[in-house]
């Protein structure tokens, strides 16, 4: 089963994906997190993209599509899996497509998480991640159990450099202009659903899962 995850910048992406990775065993694919990655680790891939990624820009596609290509490659990656954060511009999806027809393979869904604008900023300015194992949180909406400390593995959590109300703005901006366009593409293919995103977690997993099934 492949899956893509399309949404605003916070609208719950990764939240859903780690949950749906979770229940049916495949890889959870954020190109937003590999770049994280990379940045922290001090690569030139990491240090290319962070320039971009600071002012809430999008990171060339060239460069995105050759990086999500050489995951999708791997082992794990044979049953399926789940894509979030791409592809975020038609050239993207176009370049997917080109790789799947190759390989004979296909995306069996593309699931859209609705949130509106106004939401959105609430809640970046409330999310705190695990830098070790990637979970998410929310200060208010979803709290780890102690404080500014991940459940699953003890680690203090940080605020993402892109969270910031400037940057952010900026975000849905290029969201609006460059990533929207996708919701079109995948309807054309029948392959679009859209779950409401402004429910609460288990809510909207409920209505992801129903779609999967
Ligand atoms: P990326 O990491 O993909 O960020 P994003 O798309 O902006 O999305 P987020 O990760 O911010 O949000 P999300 O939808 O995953 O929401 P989350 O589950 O965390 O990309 C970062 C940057 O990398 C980009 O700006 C770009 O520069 C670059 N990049 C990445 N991919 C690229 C590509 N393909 N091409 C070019 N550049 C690329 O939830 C948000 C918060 O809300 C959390 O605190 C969470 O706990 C909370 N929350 C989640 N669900 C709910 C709910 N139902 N109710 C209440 N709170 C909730
Ligand atoms: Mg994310
Ligand atoms: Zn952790």
């Amino acid at each position: 089963m492949r899956i893509i995850m399309l949404g605003a910048p916070g609208a719950g992406k990764g939240t859903q994906a780690e949950k749906i990775a979770e229940k049916y065993g495949l890889p959870h694919i954020s190109t937003g997190d590999i770049f994280r990655r990379n940045i922290k680790e001090g690569t030139a891939l990491g240090k290319e993209a962070k320039s971009y990624m600071d002012e809430g820009k999008l990171v060339p596609d060239e460069l995105t599509v050759r990086l999500l290509l050489d995951r999708t490659a791997a082992d794990d990656c044979k049953k399926g899996y789940i894509l979030d954060g791409f592809p975020r511009t038609i050239p993207q999806a176009e370049a997917l497509d080109t790789e799947l027809k190759k390989l004979g393979e296909i995306i069996d869904y593309a699931i859209d998480v609705e949130v509106p604008d106004e939401n959105i900023i609430k809640r970046m300015s409330g999310r705190r991640a695990c830098p070790k194992c990637g979970a998410t949180y929310h200060t208010e909406f979803i709290p780890p159990k102690k404080e500014n400390i991940c459940d699953e593995c003890g680690e203090a959590l940080i605020i993402r450099d892109d969270d910031k109300p400037e940057t952010v703005a900026n975000r849905l901006k290029v969201y609006h202009e460059q990533t929207q366009p996708l919701i079109d593409y995948y309807d054309k293919k029948n392959i679009l659903h859209t779950v409401d995103g402004t429910q609460d977690v288990q809510d909207v997993f409920k209505a992801v899962t129903s779609i999967l099934e």
